[in-house]
């Protein structure tokens, strides 16, 4: 007997790798596209499968992005303190505010992350790729390309265009993995904020005085009406975003060309054709990525493909289904670089569509380009099955990736 779709299913959690989109995300798709679910951690939400419906969604304003409470969650936190809820109230949290609580802060930034702007650092991350890549020929036998290169790659990037010394790198990517993660409490949670605010406020009185071309010298000088509070939680905001997302896809992005070598030769036969081919690299991961979406609440009822969404309720577009929807392009679940550029929602969509996306793309492109030109041999040193996956965390990859040439 099949279950009404305002009763809930349980979805399937977890964020094991995936070598093709989770049956129950194309069922979803094809039999269910609004349905209610229970996420993995325990809260009720209307699922919403599809391209059409993704872009409806996060388009209406009718629907909140703010998390005042636990959202529906791909993983099941072991403490319950520990949700995302427990950072997301901070001053400056313009990701989970709505209207102009969210406009105020997404304006001041957007120049600093506009094409013409990105495009301008392509020769210093070129350098930064270069230098991580000299550094991995020099050794010899497998290296986890993880600690060598995908990791510190984006880190000294997104360092540098805040502002931040890299030599903080540590902080930052300890308060990613706390921040991101389900195995901290709220309590460490806290601590690795307060740390990273007091390396902030080192860099903001050291920018106060003498500034620098870089974004926190920026908001400094350009937005008197800018708190420190503000300026410490954007800046965490983007020194997390900033590299933890670059740095699990770029490394998912190598073993999956990888194991399909057919791709990774039109990958490497057409260098013009690289910013198009990363872009169908990235909607093909995602479609990998489980059962994670972007989570919204409706603030007053609404009809949704006849189904009624009542005012209070969680509502999740599913990430995989969105971009492996047929209504997107062809035989969509397949990695296929000779496919024309396809509008994917990888970076999701709307007023909170991703702010570094422009740097995303560029450094992806350059990190994949120049490591298969480097090594045109490359080969993982195990099956893509054995690497350790990041079960634990909400931005999906590999804690190791050790690859030889
Ligand atoms: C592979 C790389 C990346 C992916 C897949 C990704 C994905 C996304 C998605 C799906 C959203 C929308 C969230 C929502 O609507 O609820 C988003 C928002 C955001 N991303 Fe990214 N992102 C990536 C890289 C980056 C980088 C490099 C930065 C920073 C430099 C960044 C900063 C942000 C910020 C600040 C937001 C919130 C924007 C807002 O609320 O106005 N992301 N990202």
């Amino acid at each position: 007997m099949t279950c009404p779709v305002h009763e809930s299913i349980d979805l399937p959690g977890g964020r094991g790798l995936l070598l093709e989109p989770m049956p129950e995300m194309i069922r979803l798709l094809r039999e269910e596209p609004v349905r209610k679910v229970r996420f993995p951690n325990g809260v009720e939400a209307w699922f919403l499968s599809g391209y059409e419906h993704f872009r409806a969604l996060l388009n209406d304003p009718r629907f909140s992005n703010r998390k005042e409470d636990t959202p529906p969650g791909p993983l099941r936190a072991t403490d319950p303190e520990t949700d995302s809820t427990t950072v997301t109230n901070m001053p400056g949290n313009f990701i989970t505010a709505d209207g102009d609580d969210h406009q105020r802060f997404r304006r001041m930034l957007t120049k600093e992350f506009m094409v013409k702007r990105i495009n301008a650092l392509r020769p210093r991350i070129q350098q930064i790729v270069d230098e991580h890549l000299d550094e991995v020929a020099r050794r010899s036998g497998p290296v986890d390309l993880v600690p060598a290169f995908t990791l510190p790659v984006p880190s000294m990037v997104i360092a540098e265009l805040l502002g931040v010394p890299y030599e903080q790198r540590t902080a930052f990517q300890d308060a990613a993995n706390t921040l991101l993660g389900l195995t901290a409490t709220a309590e460490e949670m806290f601590a690795s904020w307060g740390r990273l605010a007091e390396i902030l406020a080192v860099v903001f009185d050291a920018r106060t005085s003498d500034p620098q071309e870089d974004l926190i010298s920026h908001m400094l000088h350009e937005q008197p009406d800018l708190s420190h509070e503000e300026l410490t939680t954007i800046c965490i905001l983007l020194l997390v975003a900033g590299h933890e997302t670059t740095a699990n896809f770029s490394g998912l992005a190598i073993a999956h060309l990888l194991r399909q070598p057919e791709q990774l030769a039109k990958f490497t036969q057409h260098p013009e054709k690289s910013a198009q081919s990363v872009d169908e690299i990235m909607r093909y991961l995602i479609g990998l990525s489980g059962a994670g979406g972007l989570s919204r609440r409706a603030l007053e009822d609404v009809e949704i493909g006849g189904q009624l969404i009542r005012a209070g309720e969680w509502v999740v577009v599913g990430m995989t289904a969105a971009n492996v929807d047929p209504a997107l392009c062809p035989h969509a679940e397949q990695l296929d670089l000779d496919r024309g550029r396809v509008p994917h929602l990888v970076f999701g969509y709307g007023p909170h569509q991703c702010l570094g996306q422009n740097l995303a793309r560029l450094e992806l492109e350059i990190m994949l380009v120049s490591l298969f030109a480097r090594f045109p041999d490359i080969r993982l040193a195990e099956p893509i099955e054995d690497l350790p996956f990041r079960e634990e965390m909400i931005v999906p990859g590999f804690h190791a990736l050790p690859v030889t040439w």
